[in-house]
């Protein structure tokens, strides 16, 4: 088959990827209206930072994997078409700052209905509301000519970090689609495309909704996870119970498990408040105000915690952080990855910056440009310096932050950095990465959200 992927971001690159390294008898393009990052993944520095992909990436590019900006050309010769476009938060008119804003999907289906000849399997890989599938084919249709589409759900559940492994040996494939013939012969397909290095009974098959609303309901689970330890944090701060000897007994029991029990200044990524926001949105519109406001309640745990991280930093400080400079470890939503969509970072960065603090930070993969970007700072405000190394950012600073849990990290040399530092020298530990006792032989005054 002629595979097309529109969006070349960080779901469709390594996805498309993955694919043309397993299903070599399949042609991949993957194709993008951002020239820059259409360029950048034909080099040999590709526009996403994630382990492992440079590798697969090499060995299928030129060959079977191709990275285009013919937006149209590959639309035109394709036999299935992934939409992997952005699906942020509506900014603006009704549902704003919840409702998905669909008018880069929607673009793409009149694009598709436009330009694509003969029969089409087109599939939604961007996470969706339930019920877009129709939307779409509503627009395929009104102007089809004759030619048949079918529409599927596919959704992605790679984590940044770990997607190559994640999409080697995924826990599941899920696959939405219409269950009428047509539609069924469609979800085989892709089910064959898949079913070339993942096993037959890892490949699960549903209706469109479902699919649709199983990866909303994913996510907001796991996001419901986080809030719940988080919450429990604050109360282990106050109570002197430890959160990660907490979180340890309760995911021991077998039903709970123990992964996503980690307290944290808060969950970052382009997923998880976004999904939520949407469940939250389409509870409303289907008349479940309850259920929208209990889902609704993991965000807003989510925001108090990030605030709740950094009032804390303000107060150990001696009620007042201005003009003092404070060293953050980590800008990315978590390790492994340049993205810093949602990073609990910047709200913590923007709380201090609001108290007239001096930040001064160093990730080992963001550049300075994406966080003056997110941070709303122009090149020349001196309330942020970006930073070479961390030995650089601790010089002199009042406190470090540990926002994200770069390996790295874990091999600083803390003596010297507490030498180095402004006495009282105080350390946070957000992400939970580093033993606070040892630290705390040192001399620092450390304090991680849970253990006071
Ligand atoms: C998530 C889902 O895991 C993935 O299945 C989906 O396809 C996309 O959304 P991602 O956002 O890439 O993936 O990363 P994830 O590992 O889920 O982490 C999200 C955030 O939660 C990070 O900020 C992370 O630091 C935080 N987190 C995770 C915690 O605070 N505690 C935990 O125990 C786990
Ligand atoms: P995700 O994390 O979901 O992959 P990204 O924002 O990283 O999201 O990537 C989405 C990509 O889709 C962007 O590179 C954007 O330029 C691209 N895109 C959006 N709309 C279109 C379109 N109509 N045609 C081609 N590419 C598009």
């Amino acid at each position: 088959m002629k595979i097309c992927c529109i969006g070349a971001g960080y779901v469709g690159g390594p996805t498309m990827a993955m694919i043309a390294h397993k299903s070599v008898d399949h042609t991949v393009t993957v194709v993008d209206l951002n020239k820059a990052r259409i360029d950048a993944w034909n080099s040999e520095s590709l526009p996403i930072f994630e382990p492992g992909l440079d590798t697969i990436v090499q060995a299928s590019r030129g060959k079977n994997l191709f990275f285009s900006t013919d937006v149209e050309g590959s639309i035109r010769d394709a036999d299935m078409i992934f939409i992997s476009v952005n699906t942020p938060t509506k900014t603006y008119g009704s549902g704003s700052g919840r409702a998905a804003d669909l008018r880069y999907i929607e673009k793409c289906a009149r694009q598709i209905a436009e330009v694509s000849e003969g029969d089409t399997i087109v599939v939604e890989k961007s996470t969706l509301p339930v019920r877009t599938a129709e939307s779409v084919k509503r627009i395929l249709e009104s102007n089809s000519k004759g030619r048949q589409f079918q529409i599927l759900s596919n959704p992605e559940f790679l984590a940044e970090g770990t997607a190559v492994q994640d999409l080697e040996a995924p826990d599941r494939v899920l696959i939405g689609g219409s269950q009428c013939p047509e539609g069924l012969a469609a979800i085989q397909k892709l089910v064959d495309v898949y079913a070339s290095w993942v096993p037959r009974e890892k490949i699960i098959t549903t209706n469109l909704w479902s699919s649709e609303l199983s990866k909303l309901t994913a996510n907001a689970f796991l996001a419901q996870r986080i809030s719940s330890i988080n919450a429990i944090s604050a109360l282990c701060e106050a109570t002197g119970a430890d959160v990660d000897e907490v979180a340890h007994a309760v995911g021991t029991d077998s039903r709970i498990g123990p992964k996503f029990l980690k307290s944290s200044v808060g969950f970052g990524g382009s997923c998880f408040q976004k999904d939520i926001l949407n469940l939250v949105y389409l509870c409303e519109h289907f008349g479940l105000p309850d259920v929208a406001t209990y889902w609704n309640s993991v965000i807003e745990m989510n925001d108090y915690q990030k605030h709740r991280f950094a009032r804390r930093i303000v107060t150990t400080l001696f009620n007042t952080v201005s003009d003092k400079k404070i060293a953050v470890l980590g800008f990315a939503f978590k390790k492994d990855t340049n993205d810093t969509r949602e990073s609990a970072a910047i709200y913590v960065c923007r709380d201090l910056i609001e108290e007239l603090a001096n930040i001064a930070v160093y990730d080992p993969k963001v550049t300075e440009a994406q966080m003056r970007r997110e941070l709303s700072l122009a090149t020349d405000d001196t309330q942020l310096t970006v930073c070479k190394d961390a030995y650089e950012a601790t010089c002199d600073a009042h406190a470090v932050l540990l926002l994200t849990e770069w390996e790295e990290f874990k091999a600083l040399d803390f003596e010297r950095i507490y030498r180095d530092m402004h006495q009282p020298a105080f350390l946070f530990d957000g992400r939970n990465i580093l033993d606070l006792n040892a630290l705390r032989e040192i001399g620092f005054e450390a304090s991680g959200i849970g253990r006071g």
